[in-house]
Formats: structure tokens, C-alpha cells, sequence
């Protein structure tokens, strides 16, 4: 995946070497629940699933700058539309001890900034589970339009009710692009 510089990230591939890095994060019952997974048991999980995002190829690794360490993703999962539309779905999550620093919402605009500008992406969609406040504050921030309320299907924990948010390209340039 093209490597993506904000101010205080790099938002890069990921490396087997990151396996400790991630499962810092990762083991946290604050992080993997509130997205729909269930938390690293092992480093070695958090190999394997470092393995599935290289073979994906749409998740990228969130390192600071000021420390070199991984401490969150973002994905940019493709979804199909009956329409044909270019539609693409935004997921992250950040280690708990980097919250409350504006830094998710940094990696996001600049993903947008990416999805809309260089990949001509059509529309973007996002969502978070009920409650989740702080994601709600990041995709608030980032722009999004509430769209609707649904069911998310999550891997560890079954259908859960979310909250689904989109941008489209036509929104994205309205409000400035990432400002
Ligand atoms: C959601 C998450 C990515 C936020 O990352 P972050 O870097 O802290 O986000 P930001 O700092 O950009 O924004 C967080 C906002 O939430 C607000 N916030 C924090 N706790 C809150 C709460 N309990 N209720 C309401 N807002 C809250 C912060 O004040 C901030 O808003 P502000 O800038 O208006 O003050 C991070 O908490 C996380 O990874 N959580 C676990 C996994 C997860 O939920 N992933 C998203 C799945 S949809």
C-alpha cells in the first residue's frame, strides 16, 4: 500500500517485525471488542493476523513518528455495490494509550485525502457500534453524514446494532477535502 505522512504518523504496510507492537495493543479488552473482535491471546495471533492484512492489502500500520512504534491500523476494505459504484469501507482502531490526542482522526483525513484524491473512490461508509462514542467523535470530525442505523455482522461477536455513516467525493470536496 502506498505509505501515507501526516504530521505526527506514518501510515505504512505492515512487517512480521510489528507482531509485538500490534499485540501490545491488541490484547487490550478497550481496543479489539469495540471493534468487533475478541482480544489477542498471543504474539503469535497477532502474527498471523498481521499475515492476513499483508495478503489483504488494505490495512495499513499506524506508526508514530516520535517513537517508531505501531500503534494502530486503518483499513480501506473494498465493497460491492449493485449500482457498480466504487464504495469503499474505513476501519480503525489505536492503542488506548495514544487516545484523546486527535491522532485517529488524523490518519483518517489523510486516508480520505487518499481514497478520494488518488484512488477516485466514489463513496466512502463507516461505521460504529452503539455507544461508542469516541468513534463516533472521529468520524463527526472527519465529515461524515449520518446515513442509518443497521446491523453489523462482527467476527468475535455475532450482529451487533451500528450506527453507518457515508461520505461521498461530491461531500468530501464541499467540505475542503482534509483540511
Ligand atoms: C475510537 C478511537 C480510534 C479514537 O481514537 P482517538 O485518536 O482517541 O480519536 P480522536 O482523539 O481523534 O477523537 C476522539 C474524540 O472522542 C472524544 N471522547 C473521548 N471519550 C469520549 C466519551 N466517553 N464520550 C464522548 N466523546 C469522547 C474525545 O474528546 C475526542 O473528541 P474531541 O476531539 O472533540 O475532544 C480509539 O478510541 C480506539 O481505537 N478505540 C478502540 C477501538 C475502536 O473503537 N475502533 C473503532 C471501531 S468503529
Amino acid at each position: 500500500m502506498k505509505t501515507l505522512k501526516t504530521k505526527r504518523l506514518i501510515l505504512r504496510n505492515f512487517s512480521e517485525s510489528d507482531a509485538f507492537d500490534l499485540f501490545d495493543y491488541a490484547k487490550l479488552e478497550t481496543v479489539g471488542p469495540n471493534a468487533g473482535w475478541a482480544p489477542h491471546q498471543t504474539v503469535d495471533e497477532s502474527l498471523e493476523i498481521i499475515k492476513k492484512f499483508i495478503e489483504s492489502n488494505d490495512v495499513w500500520a499506524v506508526e508514530l513518528r516520535s517513537n517508531h512504534k505501531v500503534i494502530g491500523s486503518v483499513g480501506l476494505h473494498e465493497r460491492m455495490t449493485i449500482q457498480g459504484e466504487k464504495v469503499k469501507e474505513l476501519g480503525y482502531v489505536l492503542s488506548t494509550s495514544y487516545e484523546g490526542k486527535g491522532l485517529m482522526t488524523e490518519a483518517c483525513r489523510r486516508v480520505l485525502q487518499y481514497a478520494f484524491e488518488e484512488e477516485k473512490v466514489q463513496k466512502i461508509k463507516v461505521a460504529h457500534f452503539l455507544g461508542n462514542e469516541k468513534s463516533k467523535r472521529v468520524i463527526e470530525k472527519c465529515g461524515f453524514e449520518y446515513e442509518k442505523e443497521g446491523t453489523h455482522q462482527s467476527i468475535a461477536y455475532g450482529p451487533k446494532l451500528s450506527k453507518v455513516y457515508q461520505m461521498t467525493i461530491e461531500n468530501y470536496k464541499k467540505i475542503g477535502g482534509n483540511k
